[in-house]
C-alpha cells in the first residue's frame, strides 16, 4: 500500500499497529482457538478499509492479538464495501472500487457478494497476502476471522464467496441466576458456574463474557439464548424487572455481532403481569405480550427474541388453555414481528407421567404426534425448535422424523453440546462426527435434502461456564468450535475441523496434532461403544445421569425403557407389532427401520425387541456385542492417558493435568459401565461370554 493509493481512498483506512496498545487488557492466555496460536497466524500488516464500531471492535480484537504474539509475515487488508458505498452515495456499486485501492478488489466478486447478504465475504489469498471483502460488518468480522484461523484457500487460488448455510446458529444457556437446589446454576452444565450471572444477577464484571463472545463470533455464532428453557421465577423478571441485565448483556454480544434472546415462561402474564390467565386467545394476554415485549425492544433494540419450553416437563403452556402450540408460538411471535423478533418454540413436548407396563404410549412419538398436524400454521417468525433425536440427546438415536415432516414450518434443529449424556465432560467425547452424520441425513431416498438443507438453523445447548478451561474438560473446546463450523458449513468434514481447532488452539507441534487426533477422532463410538448398547439409550443414575444404571429409568414414568427381561431387549417401535414409531419416517427410512433384518445395528434395539441371541449385521449375537464391546472399549481407555502423557511438555501444563485427571476418572468410569452391563446382561440372559471373560 503506498501513500498515494490512500490518497483516492474516501473509506477510512486504518494500518493497525503492531505494537501491544497499552490500555487493552491482554486476554487470558487459555484463550482457547483465540489465543497465543491464533495470534501468531495474524498477519504483522494489517490494513482496514471500514469504520464504525466494528471496525473499532477489530482494531482492539488485533491490538489484544498483538500483545500475545507478533504475528506472522504477509499482509492481511479487510474491506467492508457497505461503507465504501456509503461514503460515496453517487457511485454505483461497482463503481465503489474506485474508493479502496484497485489491487485490494481485483478479481473480486462484487456482484455475488452484493446478492449474498451481510453475513458473507469473499477472501483470496496469493503468497502472504490475504485479502478479505465483505458486503456488511458482520462478514467482515467473519472474514477477518477465517484468517486466523487458517481458514484459507490454498496459495494462488482465485476468490472464493463464502456464506453460512444457516442464517441461525444459535447457542442456547441453561443458565439460572441463581443455584437451584437440584440442578445446580447451570442446568446440565459440567463447566462450572454461569458465566453471566451469580448470586442471582448479573456478574459486574463481564470481561469473561467479553472473551467468550469473541470466541463465538470467530466460529459464526450469530445468536445466544441468555437463560434456562426451565424458567423459574426469579429468572422469569429478566423479562420484565431485569431487563437493564439483558441491556448490558445485549451490549456485550452485539460488539461482536451477536444478538442475545430469552427464554420465558408461557406463564409469564400471570406470574409476572398479575393477570388471571395466559390464553393465547385472550385479548389481554395478547396485549400484555405486544407491551411488555415492546418495553423490552425500547431497551434493547436488536433483541432478537424469546424460546419457550412449553407443556414439557412441567413447564406451563397452552394445553391448559385447550389451545394447540401453533396459538401457543403465534401470540408470542405477533409481539415480536414487529420489531423484527422471533420466537424459537421447542418440539420437546411428551407425557412425562407414563406407566412403563403401557407399550402403546411411545415418547419418541410424541413431538411428531403433538406438531406434525400443525405445518403450516407457525406465523413466518414462529422457529420450531426441534432436537436432533426424537428422544434425548442420547449417545445415538435416529434422527427425528419431525424434521421431514413440517415442510411449511421454519425448523431449527436442537443439538447439545453440553454432554449431559454423552459423558458430562469428564469423558471425552467428539460429537462432530455424529452432528456431521445428522446435518447430512437426507429426508428421503438418495439426493432427497438433507437435514441441513431443511432447517433454517442450527441451534445448541452450550457447554462453557466460569470454568478456566471454558468447557470442564479442555478438550470440550473442540465440541463448541465444530458446532459453530458446521452450522456455518455442514459438509466440512469432522476430521478437517479438528485440524482446525487443534492447529488454532495448540499451534503447529506436529506431535501434539497427532496425539489430539487420535484421542479426541474415535471418541465418540469409542463412549459408545462402553455404554448402552445398540441405540437403546439412557441407562444411567437418574437425576443426575452420569454412571450406569441399566434399570435406573426402568420403572419410573419418564418414558426411557429399555424392557429388558430374560428373553430380549429393546423397544419395538414397529408399524406392524410396536408403537408405529417408524411409520413417522419418510421412505426408504419407514421400511429399513421397521424391518429387522434391513435395520442398521447401531439403531436395532431403538427399533426392535429381540432375543439376545439375535445376530447383528457384523455376524455377532446381540449378547456377545454388549460382552465385546464394553470390554473392548474398557482396553482402548485404558490405552488414553499414556498417549497423552506422550504431550506433557508440549501442552500447558494445567491444561495436561486436568486433561489427565479427567482421563483417570473416564478409565474408572469405563470400568464400572463394563462390569455393570456385562453382569446385568449375564444374569438376565443366562448366556455366557464365549471369550470367558470374568463377570463380576
Ligand atoms: C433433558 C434434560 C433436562 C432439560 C430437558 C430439555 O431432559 O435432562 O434438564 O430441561 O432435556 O431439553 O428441556
Amino acid at each position: 500500500m503506498t501513500p498515494a493509493s490512500e490518497s483516492r481512498n474516501t473509506v477510512p483506512r486504518t494500518t493497525v499497529p503492531s505494537m501491544p496498545v497499552p490500555s487493552m487488557p491482554a486476554p487470558p492466555s487459555d484463550l482457547a482457538w483465540l489465543g497465543e496460536h491464533a495470534a501468531a497466524r495474524l498477519p504483522r500488516e494489517v490494513l482496514l478499509h471500514a469504520h464504525g464500531p466494528t471496525a473499532a471492535s477489530l482494531e482492539a480484537e488485533v491490538a489484544r492479538l498483538r500483545a500475545l504474539a507478533p504475528g506472522s509475515p504477509g499482509s492481511l487488508t479487510l474491506v467492508d464495501l457497505a461503507h465504501a458505498r456509503a461514503t460515496a452515495p453517487a457511485q454505483e456499486p461497482a463503481q465503489a472500487t474506485g474508493h479502496v485501492p484497485a489491487a485490494d478488489l481485483e478479481g473480486a466478486p462484487l456482484a455475488e457478494l452484493a446478492d449474498a447478504g451481510e453475513e458473507s465475504f469473499a477472501l483470496a489469498a496469493t503468497g502472504d497476502r490475504i485479502r478479505v471483502v465483505a458486503g456488511g460488518s458482520r462478514g467482515l468480522r467473519y472474514g477477518f476471522y477465517a484468517a486466523l484461523l487458517g481458514l484459507v484457500p490454498a496459495d494462488g487460488e482465485e476468490w472464493t464467496l463464502r456464506s453460512p448455510a444457516l442464517s441461525i446458529r444459535m447457542l442456547d444457556h441453561w443458565d439460572n441466576m441463581t443455584v437451584h437446589p437440584v440442578m445446580g446454576q447451570v442446568e446440565r452444565g459440567y463447566a462450572g458456574g454461569s458465566l453471566f450471572f451469580e448470586d442471582g444477577e448479573l456478574r459486574e464484571d463481564l470481561t469473561r463474557v467479553e472473551h467468550y463472545a469473541r470466541l463465538l463470533a470467530a466460529i459464526g455464532i450469530n445468536r445466544v439464548s441468555l437463560n434456562n428453557v426451565n424458567v423459574h421465577a426469579h429468572e422469569a423478571t429478566l423479562l420484565t424487572t431485569r431487563r437493564d441485565q439483558v441491556a448490558r448483556l445485549a451490549e456485550v454480544f452485539r460488539a461482536q455481532g451477536i444478538t442475545v434472546l430469552l427464554s420465558v415462561s408461557f406463564a409469564s402474564p400471570v406470574l409476572l403481569g398479575g393477570l388471571g390467565t395466559s390464553d393465547p386467545l385472550d385479548p389481554e394476554v395478547q396485549e400484555w405480550w405486544r407491551r411488555t415485549t415492546a418495553d423490552l425492544y425500547a431497551q434493547v433494540p436488536d433483541f432478537g427474541g424469546f424460546v419457550v419450553k412449553a407443556d414439557s416437563e412441567g413447564q406451563p403452556g397452552p394445553f391448559a388453555h385447550g389451545r394447540d402450540h401453533a396459538d401457543g408460538a403465534n401470540v408470542l411471535a405477533r409481539a415480536l414481528a414487529p420489531h423484527g423478533g422471533e420466537v424459537f418454540w421447542r418440539a420437546f413436548v411428551y407425557d412425562h407421567h407414563q406407566d412403563w407396563r403401557d407399550r402403546t404410549t411411545d415418547r419418541a412419538r410424541a413431538a411428531h404426534d403433538h406438531f406434525a398436524p400443525l405445518d403450516g400454521r407457525f406465523d413466518d417468525n414462529a422457529v420450531l425448535q426441534v432436537k436432533h433425536g426424537p428422544m434425548d440427546f442420547q449417545t445415538r438415536e435416529p434422527v427425528s422424523p419431525v424434521i421431514a415432516a413440517m415442510p411449511r414450518t421454519r425448523l431449527a434443529v436442537e443439538l447439545q453440546v453440553t454432554q449431559e449424556y454423552t459423558g458430562q465432560q469428564k469423558h471425552l467425547c467428539y460429537l462432530a462426527p455424529w452432528w456431521s452424520e445428522t446435518l447430512r441425513f437426507p429426508l428421503g431416498p438418495d439426493g432427497a435434502p438433507t437435514v441441513a438443507d431443511t432447517a433454517a438453523g442450527l441451534v445448541a445447548v452450550s457447554n462453557v461456564g466460569d470454568d478456566d478451561f471454558w468447557t470442564g474438560h479442555p478438550l470440550a473446546q473442540a465440541n463448541l468450535f465444530a458446532l459453530g463450523r458446521l452450522a456455518w458449513e455442514p459438509g466440512v468434514s469432522p476430521d478437517r475441523l479438528l485440524e482446525e481447532w487443534i492447529g488454532a488452539t495448540f499451534g503447529p507441534d506436529p506431535l501434539v496434532a497427532e496425539v489430539l487426533r487420535d484421542l479426541l477422532a474415535p471418541s465418540w463410538l469409542l463412549y459408545e461403544s462402553y455404554t448402552a448398547p445398540l441405540g437403546v439409550g439412557f441407562m444411567v443414575r437418574p437425576g443426575h445421569h452420569y454412571g450406569p444404571d441399566v434399570d435406573g429409568y426402568e420403572y419410573t414414568p419418564w418414558g426411557t425403557y429399555h424392557f429388558a427381561d430374560r428373553d430380549g431387549i429393546g423397544v419395538d417401535r414397529t408399524v406392524a407389532t410396536g408403537t408405529g414409531f417408524a411409520g413417522q419416517y419418510p421412505e426408504p427410512w419407514a421400511s429399513r427401520y421397521e424391518s429387522v433384518s434391513t435395520c442398521p445395528d447401531e439403531l436395532l434395539l431403538f427399533f426392535h425387541h429381540v432375543p439376545y441371541t439375535h445376530r447383528l449385521h457384523s455376524g455377532k449375537t446381540v449378547i456377545q456385542h454388549i460382552y465385546d464391546s464394553r470390554a473392548e472399549g474398557c482396553e482402548r481407555v485404558a490405552e488414553l492417558r499414556p498417549r497423552w502423557r506422550q504431550i506433557a511438555d508440549r501442552v500447558p501444563a494445567a491444561l495436561h493435568d486436568r486433561v489427565d485427571a479427567l482421563l483417570v476418572e473416564q478409565e474408572r468410569s469405563a470400568e464400572e459401565w463394563r462390569d455393570q452391563l456385562r453382569s446385568y446382561f449375564f444374569r438376565a440372559s443366562g448366556i455366557a461370554d464365549e471369550n470367558g471373560r470374568p463377570i463380576h
